[in-house]
């Protein structure tokens, strides 16, 4: 079982990746592989294009999006960080999340959660707006104690925020036994789907 954790923070090795960090080595304690992508420093947004449609990935640009989808396959959950800025989630991860996530259902009954790291304020709103993105994709999010906002300014920082990282390593015990679940389960995904009602509210 394998699963990729997402650095959003323009930070290659910064307070999103020290968090990561804490998850990836528990999830090795569980006998999970896992790997920290950095999805770097220049994701253009998503520009409403609609050529994506059908076609599962982004035909605008190719870069870490498309990087990303092409190798989905590999793994069997994903966990999102992004640090917070003004609030909410910050601009590369925004838009890698945007373009990720509307070229198509890759992440379908896959073990997702999001974590956002900060200085102080604005991790509930910026980690439910994360979670927007995984509900919808309907992944199977991961549990955990409290809300995955962690504080600091650096990942030096981040080691006081104790209960963070106890609520970090509680999510990669949440996402182990999701994973362990499903194997066990061998259940078959539900397939059957209505036609979608596509309710635009423009009158
Ligand atoms: C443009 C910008 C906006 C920020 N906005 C917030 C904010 O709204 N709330 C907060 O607590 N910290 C805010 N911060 C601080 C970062 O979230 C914090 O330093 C975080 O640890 C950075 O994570 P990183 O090292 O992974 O990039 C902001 C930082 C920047 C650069």
């Amino acid at each position: 079982m394998q699963v990729l954790l997402v650095n959003g923070s323009p930070h290659e090795k910064g307070t999103t990746f020290t968090a990561l960090e804490e998850v990836r080595a528990r999830l090795q304690t569980q006998g999970i592989g896992a790997e920290i992508l950095w999805i770097g420093r220049s994701v253009p947004g998503c520009i409403a294009c609609g050529a994506c449609k059908g076609k599962g990935k982004c035909l605008a640009y190719d870069d870490i999006v498309n990087e990303v989808i092409a190798r989905a396959p590999e793994f069997d959950g994903f966990i999102f960080g992004s640090p917070v800025y003004y609030g909410g989630i910050a601009g590369d991860m925004k838009c890698f999340m945007d373009r990720l996530f509307y070229t198509g259902r890759h992440f379908e009954y896959k073990v997702g959660a999001a974590v956002c790291a900060l200085r102080r304020s604005g991790g509930v709103a910026t980690f439910q707006q994360m979670n927007s993105y995984l509900n919808l994709a309907r992944m199977l999010i991961a549990p955990s104690r409290y809300w995955l906002a962690v504080h600091g300014n650096n990942g030096e920082e981040l080691q006081e925020d104790k209960e963070g990282l106890q609520t970090l390593r509680e999510m990669a015990d949440g996402v182990a036994y999701l994973l362990k679940l499903k194997e066990r389960a061998g259940l078959p995904l539900p397939t059957a789907e209505e036609p979608r009602q596509g309710t635009n509210f423009i009158r």
